[in-house]
């Protein structure tokens, strides 16, 4: 089936922080995007595009709106989705207080279900086609997020949390029986679909090391499987670590032990890692995982962005929830700027809408297949309403350009700005369809 969907486009063709690369990214005014069998078929200015096609395409028209690729969001626990916006804590306090009572009620396979519906409906909601996501230990939650991304035919990759130790009883796992069920959902999940596995020891604290070096067994074992983890997020956590492996000379050097840092290791935060940690990630094609809604709402710190890429370490970005305080990219494309500006850099719309994007799908080594508009990519995107609310569509009125409209969008847009989410050219979300409350599935 051939679809065409016009409106102004966008997408990145390279990193804009590269410099003497004038061509880092596509633009299209009046732009038609096309797509056969849900993936990319074409793209280019509607007019001239549009009389090639001689009627054969399912016309969708979206013209004053902005198509996008769909966001990708790189670190995020669906199991915290009750968790969001609990007052009060720092990060191991907010863990015990909270987030470890919460993750308790995913014991049952009802709630797990429930909250994953919720959870992938909310996404889609918020544009985002693609998410890399922390579940709980019980390997069911894994089962549920799956199933419901399943439902939709949304790209999803998802691992249960391993955890040994320092966490309650109630939530623990041993090395042998978390290598046993990880092993079973990869046999179960990965390569089903679109969804692919994440080898996910929760941090380094929460892991004796014996399960770190079961999860390292694992990943040798199965290269194109991703690993997930935190690291270096805030400062107690660092010192902490630091005491629990004090044969290792630093947090992330824990996980290079164990064999966990190659090509398709995400690494959340990484706020404290020092320049010997830096070129480590890069060396190893590793990924770190901005997530800085998450890093404000528990004062953890503020990731230097600039040092990273000068660094050579791919970035994705990410909401965190629980931690984090929204589903929304476009919000955490907001606080990247402000955590920038605190650093002394302008975050750029280009560098910010990328690193959502191709930027993302680089760092997850999934940019054969989404991140972009390249022929052949799934046809998963979003339809951006750059007049969604009073204030963005007045301000709106008077962007000179397609950066300025970005950064309106970035700086005032949220889930209102999001119109339609598409994956694979299926319409999955409709903010105007009269059906379309928030947690029904579709
Ligand atoms: N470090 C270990 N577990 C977590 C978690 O659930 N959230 C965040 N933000 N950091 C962590
Ligand atoms: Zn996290």
């Amino acid at each position: 089936m051939k679809q065409a969907f016009r409106g102004s486009v966008l997408h990145f063709l390279g990193d804009p922080t590269e410099s003497g690369r004038a061509d880092t990214f596509e633009y299209h005014e009046d732009g038609l995007l096309i797509v056969e069998d849900g993936h990319v078929a074409g793209l280019g200015n509607a007019r001239a595009l549009l009389p090639t096609l001689h009627g054969a395409a399912a016309l969708t028209d979206c013209t004053g709106k902005l198509i996008v690729p769909g966001f990708i969001d790189g670190h995020i626990h669906f199991v915290q989705t009750d968790v969001i916006a609990s007052y009060g804590r720092r990060l191991l306090d907010w863990l015990e207080q909270y987030t470890f009572p919460a993750e308790r009620a995913f014991a049952d396979e009802v709630h797990a279900r429930e909250v994953a519906r919720f959870f992938i409906a909310e996404l889609l909601r918020n544009g985002t086609t693609t998410a890399l996501v922390v579940g709980s230990v019980h390997p069911a939650s894994v089962d549920a997020v799956f199933e419901a991304a399943l439902a939709r035919d949304m790209r999803l990759i998802a691992g249960k949390a391993l955890m040994d130790r320092n966490c309650p009883e109630y939530l623990r796992d041993t090395a042998a029986s978390g290598y046993a069920d990880s092993a079973a959902l990869i046999e179960r999940w990965h390569g089903r679909g679109r969804m692919q596995y994440a080898i996910t020891p929760r941090f380094a604290p929460s892991s004796t090391p014996e399960q770190l070096a079961a999860a390292g067994r694992l990943a040798r074992e199965h290269p194109d499987v991703y690993v997930h983890t935190h690291v270096a997020e805030n400062e107690e956590e660092v010192a902490w670590a630091k005491e629990l492996f004090p044969e290792r000379r630093s947090y992330l050097d824990i996980y290079d032990h164990y064999g966990l840092l190659r090509r398709r290791t995400a690494l959340a935060h990484g706020i404290w890692l020092d320049d010997a940690d830096l070129a480590r990630v890069a060396a190893t094609g590793a990924a770190l995982v901005h997530c800085p809604a998450c890093n404000l709402f528990l004062g953890s710190g503020l990731f230097d962005l600039r040092r990273a890429v000068a660094a050579g370490v791919p970035v994705a970005l990410g909401t965190d929830v629980g931690g984090g305080t929204t589903f929304c990219m476009l919000r955490v494309l907001h606080e990247a700027y402000k955590v920038a500006q605190l650093r002394g850099i302008s975050l750029s719309p280009h560098l910010a809408f990328y690193l959502a994007t191709l930027g993302a799908a680089r760092a997850l080594d999934l940019d054969g297949r989404i991140g972009s508009f390249a022929t052949g990519r799934e046809a998963d995107f979003i339809v951006l309403d750059p007049a969604a609310t009073p204030l963005l569509a007045r301000r709106t009125a008077t962007a000179r350009n397609i950066s300025e409209k970005l950064f309106l969008l970035m700086t005032l847009g949220d889930d209102r700005a999001v119109a339609r989410t598409y994956l694979m050219g299926k319409l999955r979300h409709d903010r105007d369809a009269r059906d379309s409350a928030p947690g029904q599935g579709k």
